[in-house]
């Protein structure tokens, strides 16, 4: 089945990027209706805009109450249809709203290996950590950040030495492989919620 995405950002968006390249490469059975960027300046909006895929940028304002600007957000991902919501390098929490319209159906893609290194500089605190293995995890949000069904986690060894810089591509490089394909999982509808609120792969 063709799946029909709705993909939040904030900021490059490359993990955007390698979803619509695994779209056209005809790896992912999905169409991106509409990508929502949490700021005017977010990179990525070009990314989509060149696609002419429709898009919205909120402003501060809008955000000064978050669970006004998820109404909109909840609002405007009805309009295109869209099955689930990608979370995309998105740096605001999801709060009721939306993930009442969308329950089990907002996805997540944090780069760090959950639950450890949770929050925003999951990359940075692995390495300040001193972990000799960090990853990817790509998990349904729910109303505790970060700590939703993990659906798929790959794992990254640190290596003696290696910076910061040397670790982001390291984790962007997985990252974009792993969320298309964990996309492609959910339109081949293998990807099931538990009553436990673990996730079994068909
Ligand atoms: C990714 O590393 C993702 O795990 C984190 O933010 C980054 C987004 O990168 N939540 P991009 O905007 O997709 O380039």
């Amino acid at each position: 089945m063709t799946i029909k995405l709705g993909v939040l950002i904030s900021g490059t968006g490359t993990n955007l990027r390698a979803i619509l390249e695994a779209i056209d490469a005809g790896k992912l059975d999905a169409s991106v209706e509409v990508v929502i960027s949490s700021n005017e300046t977010a990179k990525g909006l070009r990314i989509a805009g060149d696609r002419s895929i429709d898009t919205m940028a909120l402003t501060p304002d809008t955000y000064s109450d978050p669970a006004v600007a998820d109404q909109i957000i909840a609002s405007v991902l009805k309009q295109h249809e869209v099955d689930y919501v990608v979370m995309a390098g998105y740096m605001r929490m999801v709060t009721e709203s939306l993930l009442l319209a969308f329950p089990n159906r907002i996805i997540n893609l944090h780069p760090a290996l959950l639950p450890s290194f949770p929050g925003a500089h999951g990359i940075q605190d692995a390495l300040d950590y001193g972990v000799k293995v960090t990853g990817v995890t790509v998990h349904f949000a729910n109303a505790q950040y970060d700590e939703g069904p993990i659906i798929a986690q790959r794992v990254i060894l640190i290596e003696d030495g290696m910076d910061l810089d040397e670790l982001e591509d390291r984790v962007h490089a997985v990252e974009h492989k792993l969320y298309p394909e964990v996309l492609q999982m959910i339109a081949e509808g293998r990807v099931q919620v538990l009553d436990n609120n673990t996730v079994k792969i068909d």
